[in-house]
């Protein structure tokens, strides 16, 4: 009963968490995308930096950017804010329901670091907050002026997070804890910085006086890094479902690829968008490809040797009872799921039903290393090859 109430709680959570993520990256795209179609234009009122004319949903659009603002404030000025802030607090309380709730499960793998529940989530918690600050301190710091340079440092500290993570957590707790900490960084960006800033133009506009005009380009700088990296973001928040991401052992370069990769994508976006065209960035597309070939390349999987005279039936009958089937069984025997569906329906308790997810196998017990969940059973390596070479001999 515990399992599938909290399986409803994350579902949920889930839910969510993905709505209000939709609305604050589409706002995100659409608002960038809308600075950069700004275009000055004759008989523009004073303190227009520039207009753009959109048609949508049955009517045309035309919206003004005052630089930095019009003079007198309108009363129904929108904010948006809330997407960021529920994206976050929706996103955490994910983490917490999913990783923290069975952190010996999700987050710790012996085999990487041994560690307490208790541990794993203090470590968490505080690298999420560790990866804002040492973010805010690079922008804040001479090096936040030099674009080009700062985009470099972020892009190590990123990198250089994904390879701490991948030495304490499990490989999907590692993975998720990238896009937990690059989503920390944005929703901080929105919440310390953007929102801020706009606070105090529309406070010295109110008092009659003028805003002063870096608080406006701060936090449009922020507004465009949260753009470039959602790209990227998205992709580590999926990447749990696709344990070969994670299972190659030096996955943080992985990560770098990705990184690459979206941002890549988004900059050749950005720029057309701007005005340029595109033969002058299309520089930008072979370089997410072949990003992203490399990925796919370092993760495909190894062929599985036979082993020599073949597995029996019965050494994998072994295999799954001793360290599958109290979970995946049409009735599970774990403490954890007594009482509950087997996870995700995966019932193993027949060579039959093992024939039957052996692509899912193969990617999470044999290539990848999420199942067993935990490792509780402290499975060897060597029957993850045995189990891998009896799918290969089906
Ligand atoms: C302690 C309980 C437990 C044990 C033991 C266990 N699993 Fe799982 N298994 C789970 C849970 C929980 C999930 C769902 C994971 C998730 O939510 O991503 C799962 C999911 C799976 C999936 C489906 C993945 C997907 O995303 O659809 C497969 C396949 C799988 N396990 C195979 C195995 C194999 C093979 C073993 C034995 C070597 C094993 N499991 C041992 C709990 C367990």
């Amino acid at each position: 009963m515990t399992a599938f109430a909290l399986d409803w709680i994350n579902l949920a959570i889930r839910w969510f968490h993905i709505i209000v993520g939709i609305a604050w990256i589409g706002a995100s795209f659409h608002f960038v995308w809308l600075d950069f179609s700004l275009r000055a234009r004759e008989g523009m009122a004073k303190g227009v930096y520039g207009s753009s004319w959109l048609v949508h949903g049955g009517g045309f659009y035309h919206v003004e950017k005052y630089l930095v603002a019009p003079e007198t404030l309108p009363h129904d000025l929108h904010w948006f804010k809330w997407e960021a802030y529920l994206t976050f607090l929706t996103g955490f309380a994910l983490l917490v329901v999913q990783y923290y709730w069975n952190a010996s499960a999700f987050l710790v793998d012996p085999a990487v670091l041994q560690m307490t529940a208790g541990e794993a989530i203090i470590i968490s918690v505080l690298t999420l907050l560790g990866g804002w600050i040492a973010y805010d301190l690079l922008c804040r710091s001479p090096i936040g002026e030099r674009t080009g340079l700062l985009a470099v440092c972020v892009f190590a500290l990123i990198v250089g997070a994904a390879y701490l993570f991948g030495q304490v957590f499990s490989g999907r707790g590692a993975f998720i804890h990238v896009g937990a900490m690059v989503g920390t960084m944005m929703a901080a960006n929105v919440f310390r910085v953007i929102i801020p800033n706009q606070k105090k133009i529309t406070a010295s506009l109110l008092a009659g006086e003028a805003p002063d005009p870096k608080l406006g380009k701060i936090g449009k700088q922020r507004s465009l890094h949260n753009n470039y990296l959602t790209l990227p973001v998205l992709l580590f928040m999926v990447s749990n479902h696709y344990p070969f991401l994670y299972a190659h052992p030096r996955a943080w370069l992985v990560v770098a690829l990705i990184v690459l990769s979206g941002g890549m994508i988004r900059h050749f976006l950005n720029r057309v968008d701007a005005g340029d065209t595109p033969a002058s960035v299309v520089w930008a597309l072979p370089v997410a490809a072949l990003a992203l070939i490399v990925a796919i390349y370092w993760t495909s999987p190894t062929p599985q040797a036979p082993q020599a005279g073949g597995v029996t039936d019965a050494a994998i009958s072994q295999i799954v009872t001793t360290h599958c089937v109290m979970c995946h069984a049409a009735k599970p025997t774990h403490q954890a799921f007594k009482g509950a569906e087997p996870p995700k329906g995966v019932m193993l308790d027949t060579l039959d039903g093992v024939r039957k997810n052996a692509a899912q196998i193969l990617a999470q017990a044999v290539q990848g290393r999420a199942m067993p969940l935990g490792n509780e059973t402290g499975i060897t390596d060597a029957d993850r090859a045995t189990l891998g070479a009896w799918l290969a001999q089906q």
